[in-house]
């Protein structure tokens, strides 16, 4: 293993406080600087629209185009022969480069394609892809003529497709025919047939791009070939249009089944994306920018697809895992093999990398000497993985925060600013444009290392939600309900005294699986769909490699005699056929009561201090202590831990 250091100033003292502090007292003047980096075709009349305040809208009555500013223009400016995306996959054994110039010829293609089926500026196009370049070319492609994009990850079933189809209701489909998984190909035709017959909203088309490893039948009519209507297509040329129309909508979890429909504009997102790769990741145009992650997380949105090409770097594109395809060396083979100057991932991801290699031998096999940093986002980061990492890889390892809503980082050590101290289990402080505050319940400030709700003072910076897809009001109830002028985050976390944030849990049902976001409501309504099921819960349980797993617990009804193994089988099945595998779920326990507060409320809480073996109070206002007696022997018998 390397030696290192990842503390330690560099030599712009003072930079981040200069920037943060400048960018809450000046919001409009700061991001008017920093919207100089973006091409408009008209400049804004207001940077900052505030007049339906709590609704902000930046750069109104500007126009620009997204695509021409992640494509076009750095061919005309000389770029077009440089790789704007490697597609790096183990999984297929194969590595493409594409360079900015044969990108933006296929962009535009493909965008006269969508144009040719009637797509025009407002029209949703629904992407179904998986890890593969024609994902990145669709999302432009549609940016190109004004068209609003919604990726849905392929590890989501049919009804969550279907789902989004209903919200979105889109006039095309574009999808894979199938993903890739290193232990199977998943099919991702039938999901499609599946989720079109179970939304009430049909598109006119599917735009199928045919995969060797499991090529798709068509249906005459409805479904029309990638390289065929690409190869046809005369090129479309880039629509202006305004910075406040939407670029596209990334459905992601809340509180209910429903997923939320987050919006993300034009303008404002080309401002935030530019600045934060040279601000926050320290990167220069021309280098190579990896993010693990995939197109359909909001980390794919963002950092494999529109800020690397904004900026005019080059952006890996790896369809393979960290470790098994072919081992715990993939990352740094990928490092070496492309020059990549930052890589952005998950902690999962190197937790998985650790538990095979926990000596980090593999990475002595290849040269990573263009690495400059690593940074983790996603989940909580435990202090453990983030200092292994940063002795393995001898760089500075930056955990930082930020969710689907906002977009980009809330908080975050900016290596472009200044590189401040490192403190393992803090995403370090807020980024410039962002007014983080911890409130107590009653909307007053906490005190340092007290904990509190995490909110954003308004306005929220460029490139965060304006609003939700078609509810403006579930955005005001979900987000701006709690505390007048402040977004609520979700998280609840702390400051300690030299300004540092923690970031400790949700104050909701969402847990964080490998990264992924899900809704432990949503999976508590499937459960409940079960003709068996009386009453259940779904419950986060820490997990060594994912941080969190979920854990089902049901109560039968009355004269329910088939086995209990049966029934926790189709439970399991049925999350993974209405939800999808990516749920990870995987365990339920048929429970004979379950432990309620005297007014009905299930103590969830409780239940995951049980499961996780970690301290807790008896709750003052529970209705029958006896039935937690039940639980902890269910747990027990399950090989939870359990203490008390
Ligand atoms: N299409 C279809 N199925 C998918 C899928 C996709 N795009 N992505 C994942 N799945 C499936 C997996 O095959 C797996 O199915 P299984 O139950 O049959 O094994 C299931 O969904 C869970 O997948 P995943 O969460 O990826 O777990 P894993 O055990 O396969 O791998 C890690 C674990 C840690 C290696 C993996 O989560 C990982 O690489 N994480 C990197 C971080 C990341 O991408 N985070 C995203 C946000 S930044
Ligand atoms: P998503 O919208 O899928 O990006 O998930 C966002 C959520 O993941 C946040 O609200 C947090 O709960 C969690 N999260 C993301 N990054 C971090 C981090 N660096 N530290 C702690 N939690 C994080």
């Amino acid at each position: 293993m390397q030696g290192h250091s990842v503390t330690g100033t560099g030599p712009r003292t003072g930079t981040w406080k200069l920037a943060h502090a400048r960018s809450l007292a000046d919001p409009a003047g700061f991001w008017a600087e920093a919207a100089a980096a973006v091409d408009w075709t008209r400049p804004w009349e207001r940077v900052l629209d505030d007049s339906a305040a709590p609704f902000y809208r930046w750069f109104a009555g500007a126009e620009l185009n997204t695509c021409h500013n992640a494509v076009d223009r750095h061919v005309a400016r000389g770029r077009g022969e440089q790789p704007a995306i490697i597609h790096d996959s183990p999984v297929t054994g194969s590595i493409t480069s594409i360079s900015y110039g044969a990108l933006l010829d296929r962009v535009a293609r493909v965008a006269g394609a969508l144009r040719d089926l009637g797509v025009g500026k407002g029209d949703r196009v629904i992407v179904y892809m998986p890890m593969v370049p024609e994902a990145a070319i669709a999302m432009l492609a549609c940016a190109r003529i004004g068209a609003v994009h919604s990726v849905v990850f392929g590890g989501f079933s049919a009804r969550e497709l279907a789902t989004r189809i209903d919200d979105a209701k889109p006039k095309v489909l574009v999808a894979g025919s199938c993903g890739i998984e290193p232990n199977r190909v998943v099919a991702y035709k039938p999901l499609l047939d599946e989720a079109i017959a179970q939304a009430h909203h049909k598109p006119q088309y599917c735009v199928i791009l045919q995969r060797e490893q499991q090529r798709a039948e068509l249906s005459p009519g409805r479904d029309l070939d990638w390289a065929e209507l690409e190869a046809a297509a005369e090129p479309a040329d880039c629509v202006p249009v305004a910075a406040t129309d939407p670029l596209y909508i990334l459905y992601t979890s809340g509180t209910t089944g429903q997923p939320k429909g987050v919006v993300r504009d034009n303008g404002g997102h080309a401002v935030a994306m530019t600045w934060s790769m040279r601000h926050v990741y320290g990167m220069e145009p021309g280098e190579v920018f990896w993010s693990a992650s995939d197109v359909g997380w909001v980390v794919g949105h963002s950092y494999i697809v529109y800020a690397p090409l904004l900026h005019g770097s080059t952006t890996v594109m790896y369809e393979g895992k960290p470790v098994g395809t072919p081992d715990a060396g993939a990352f740094w083979r990928v490092i070496q093999q492309h020059k990549v100057a930052v890589l952005f991932t998950a902690p999962t991801a190197f937790r998985a990398i650790k538990r095979d290699d926990p000596e980090g031998t593999h990475v002595a096999r290849y040269d990573t000497s263009s690495l400059r940093a690593l940074f983790l986002a996603g989940e909580r980061c435990d202090p453990n993985t983030l200092d292994w990492a940063g002795e393995i890889l001898g760089v500075p390892v930056v955990d930082h925060w930020w969710q689907t809503e906002t977009g980009w980082a809330i908080a975050a050590n900016c290596l472009g600013l200044e590189r401040l101290p490192i403190k393992p289990g803090s995403p370090t402080k807020p980024v410039p444009g962002y007014d983080v505050q911890v409130l107590c319940d009653d909307g007053e400030p906490v005190a340092p290392g007290a904990i509190g709700r995490i909110m954003i003072r308004l306005p929220l910076p460029p490139g965060c939600l304006p609003t939700l897809w078609g509810n403006d009001e579930r955005f005001r109830a979900s987000y701006l309900a709690a505390e007048p002028g402040y977004y609520l985050s979700g998280d609840a976390g702390y400051f300690d005294d030299q300004g540092y944030l923690y970031v400790m849990s949700r104050i909701d049902d969402i847990i964080n699986v490998a990264g992924h976001r899900l809704s432990t409501g949503g999976m508590e309504a499937v459960l409940a769909g079960h003709p068996d099921v009386a009453e259940c819960a779904v419950i986060g349980v820490a997990d060594q490699l994912k941080g969190e797993l979920p854990l089902g617990l049901v109560v039968l009804k009355a004269g329910v005699s088939r086995p209990d193994a049966d029934i926790t089988r189709e439970l399991v099945a049925k999350v993974r056929d209405e939800i999808g595998p990516v749920a990870a779920f995987k365990t339920v326990l048929v429970v004979p009561r379950l432990p309620k507060t005297r007014s009905g409320k299930i103590l969830r809480g409780t239940m995951k201090h049980i499961a996780e073996g970690t301290e807790y109070r008896m709750p003052a206002t529970i209705d029958d202590p006896a039935i937690l007696e039940e639980i902890q022997a269910a747990f027990a018998d399950a090989g939870y831990a359990q203490t008390r």
